[in-house]
C-alpha cells in the first residue's frame, strides 16, 4: 500500500516511514527537503499519485500565534484538496491530547483548527491525539528557561515514547478510517516539573527546575486534567525508566 507521510523526515515521521517499510508497505517520506511542501502545495500532486493513505505528522517551523495557525490551516487545506484530487481514501492526523482544553495557547488553537478542517473535510479520517513524547521533555524545559531556572507547572502528564506513537500511527494508517479521534498515552503519570528535573539532572544539565502552578505551557496554564488522557485512551507499552536508560545515558 502506498502511504505518504507528510513530515516524513521528522521525529515521528522518520520512525513511521521505517515501520511501514518493515511491514511491507510503500511509504513515501514527504517534506520540503524532498520537494514536497504542504504550505505552498509544491510537489503534492506528484507525491500523492497512487497513494491510498496520507499520514500528516508535519510540524510548524515557527510557533508564534499567527505563523503556527497559518501553517496548520493552510497545510491542511492544501493536503485535503490534493488528496481529494488524487483519490486518497484515508487521512490520518497526529494531534495532541488536551488540545481543546488549552485555548490560551496559540499552538493548541492551531491544532484545534487543523482537527476541525480534517473533521469537516471530504476525506475519511482518523485523528490520533498523543500525549507528550519522552523526547520532547528537554524542549519543554528549554521553552520555560530563564537564565538558569526552568519554571514549570507541577501538572500531571502521561508521556510516551516516540517509537510507540509511530507504531500506533502505522497501525491506524493501514486500518479502516474511524472518522473519529483516538487518544494515546504512556503507561504512567508524572508531575511535569519532577520529570523535567530528573531529565536535566541525569543529563548533567545544571539548570534548576522550580514548580509554579502559574507557569505557562506554550502559553496556557495547566491543571491535572489539561494534558492527561480520557479513560478510553490506548496505552503505549514503553515505560519512561526503560526509555530513559537507553536514550539519555
Ligand atoms: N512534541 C510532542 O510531544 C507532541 C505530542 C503530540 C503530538 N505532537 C504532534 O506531532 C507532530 C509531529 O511532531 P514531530 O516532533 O515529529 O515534528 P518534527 O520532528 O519537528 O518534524 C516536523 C516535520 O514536518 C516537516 N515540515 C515542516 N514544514 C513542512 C511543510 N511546509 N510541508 C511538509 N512538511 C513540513 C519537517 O520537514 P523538514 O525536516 O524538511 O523541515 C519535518 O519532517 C506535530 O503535528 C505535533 O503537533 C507532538
Amino acid at each position: 500500500m502506498k502511504i505518504v507521510v507528510i513530515g516524513g523526515t521528522g521525529l515521528i515521521g522518520s520512525k513511521l516511514v521505517e515501520k511501514l517499510r518493515k511491514d511491507g508497505h510503500e511509504p513515501l517520506a514527504a517534506s520540503p527537503d524532498s520537494g514536497v511542501n504542504a504550505l505552498t502545495g509544491e510537489g503534492l500532486a506528484g507525491a500523492l499519485e497512487g497513494a491510498q493513505v496520507v499520514v500528516d505528522v508535519a510540524n510548524a517551523p515557527a510557533w508564534d500565534d499567527a505563523a503556527v495557525l497559518d501553517f496548520f490551516q493552510t497545510a491542511s487545506r492544501n493536503l485535503l484538496a490534493a488528496e481529494t484530487a488524487a483519490g486518497v481514501g484515508h487521512h490520518v492526523t497526529l494531534s495532541v491530547v488536551g488540545t481543546d482544553r488549552l485555548p490560551e495557547s496559540g499552538y493548541f488553537r492551531a491544532k484545534v483548527a487543523q482537527e476541525e478542517l480534517v473533521k469537516a473535510g471530504p476525506l475519511p479520517y482518523t485523528i490520533v491525539r498523543a500525549t507528550q513524547f519522552f523526547e520532547f521533555i528537554g524542549r519543554i524545559a528549554d521553552s520555560s528557561t530563564e537564565g538558569d531556572t526552568v519554571r514549570l507547572s507541577p501538572a500531571l502528564v502521561q508521556p510516551e515514547a516516540a517509537d510507540d506513537v509511530a507504531s500506533t500511527l502505522a497501525d491506524v494508517a493501514v486500518g479502516a478510517p474511524l472518522n473519529d479521534t483516538v487518544e494515546l498515552a504512556g503507561p504512567e503519570a508524572f508531575r511535569l516539573d519532577e520529570l523535567a528535573r530528573r531529565v536535566l539532572k541525569e543529563s548533567n544539565d545544571p539548570r534548576e527546575v522550580t514548580a509554579d502552578v502559574h507557569a505557562r505551557y506554550f502559553g496556557a496554564e495547566l491543571d491535572d486534567r489539561s494534558l492527561t488522557p480520557g479513560d478510553d485512551a490506548r496505552i503505549a507499552p514503553t515505560r519512561f525508566e526503560d526509555w530513559f536508560s537507553q536514550s539519555v545515558k
